[in-house]
């Protein structure tokens, strides 16, 4: 049997992407979810999950809500400029049934971790709030954890300020938890804006995406969106999916490629506040991957996101 995948996520449009990558299996297994605020506010977030998961079938998939706000300051916003108001583009996907799991998300990871009898990896890909929560409340589930695979930070610069890599920004505090002063040891991978920027889907592949089926049509319509909302802001003709990218390199590490490194997150107020700083050679508890084989990337999104179609 396959190892286990936790995700905690935002959705948000390329988290949408992610979810379904990984419902596309097989190297891990997904049985949880949790969601945070971030791309849009929290019973957004938790609903578009739920909603992905029934779009691939996988409306058993249980999916528990987080943290709606940062650790110890207010966010200044949601990532509407990018995502809509409903983080999704406002594209059409089926009503999820029932309900989300009633625990809160770090608590819903926890047992997650302590139930399962096989490894399991938790890949984070919204602000690093439940996983901060998640290390400070429950260290002993945390410490058990055969890998976090965290998508967020930079070593050039950043995409909501100049400095400041978005999932970083929204909550610097958890994040320096979680990658400079965990306080559990937990092998971690940071996937930076510097690969993932660079893992842009092109026109034909959103075509061959729309293609496929009801749910390429559904990641059709959502990126084309994205890719709009990206080229308004003057970021150019991109779509990057940078959440799938931090899946894949749970999935498929060969295809990234990551160095030790000791990060450190920007916690003051003024304009650098999110940004993070790679010093490579020096030991830390992440190796921070900012580069990988790009076309093999973007190969592996279509190939799994067609086989959810078939
Ligand atoms: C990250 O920010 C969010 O808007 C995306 O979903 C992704 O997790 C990229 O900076
Ligand atoms: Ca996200």
């Amino acid at each position: 049997m396959a190892d286990a995948l936790l995700i905690d996520c935002d959705p948000g449009i390329d988290d949408m992407i992610a979810l379904l990558v990984a419902c596309a299996g097989p190297e891990l297994d997904l049985v949880g979810v949790s969601t945070v605020g971030g791309n849009a506010g929290l019973a957004r977030t938790t609903r578009n999950a739920r909603a992905v998961l029934a779009l691939a079938g996988r409306a058993d998939i249980p999916v528990a809500a987080g943290a709606a706000r940062p650790l110890v300051r207010s966010s200044t916003g949601f990532g509407a400029h990018v995502h809509g108001e409903d983080g999704l583009g406002g594209i059409d996907l089926p009503t999820p049934p029932g309900g989300p799991d009633p625990r809160h998300g770090a608590a819903f990871l926890a047992d997650s971790i302590r139930a399962a009898s096989r490894p399991v990896t938790l890949v984070a890909i919204g602000p690093l709030t439940n996983i901060a929560l998640l290390y400070a409340t429950f260290p002993d589930a945390a410490a058990r954890l055969a890998r976090l695979v965290v998508m967020g930070g930079s070593v050039g610069t950043g995409n909501i300020t100049r400095a400041a890599e978005f999932n970083i920004w929204w909550d610097p505090e958890a994040a320096h938890r979680v990658l400079t002063d965990p306080g559990v040891e937990v092998p971690t991978t940071q996937v930076t804006l510097d690969l993932t920027l660079r893992c842009t889907l092109p026109d034909a592949a959103v075509a061959r995406l729309r293609a496929g089926g009801p749910v390429g049509a559904r990641c059709a319509d959502a990126l084309d969106f994205y890719g709009r909302a990206y080229r308004e802001q003057g970021s150019g003709d991109v779509t990057p999916v940078h959440d799938a990218i931090a899946v894949l390199a749970a999935l498929r590490p060969e295809l990234i490629r990551s160095r030790p490194a000791r990060v450190l997150v920007d916690t003051t107020t003024g304009a650098e506040r999110g940004a993070t700083t790679v010093e490579a050679g020096r030991a830390g508890p992440v190796a921070v991957a900012d580069d990988g084989d790009v076309p093999a990337l973007l190969d592996e999104v279509v190939r799994r996101l067609s086989r959810l179609d078939r």
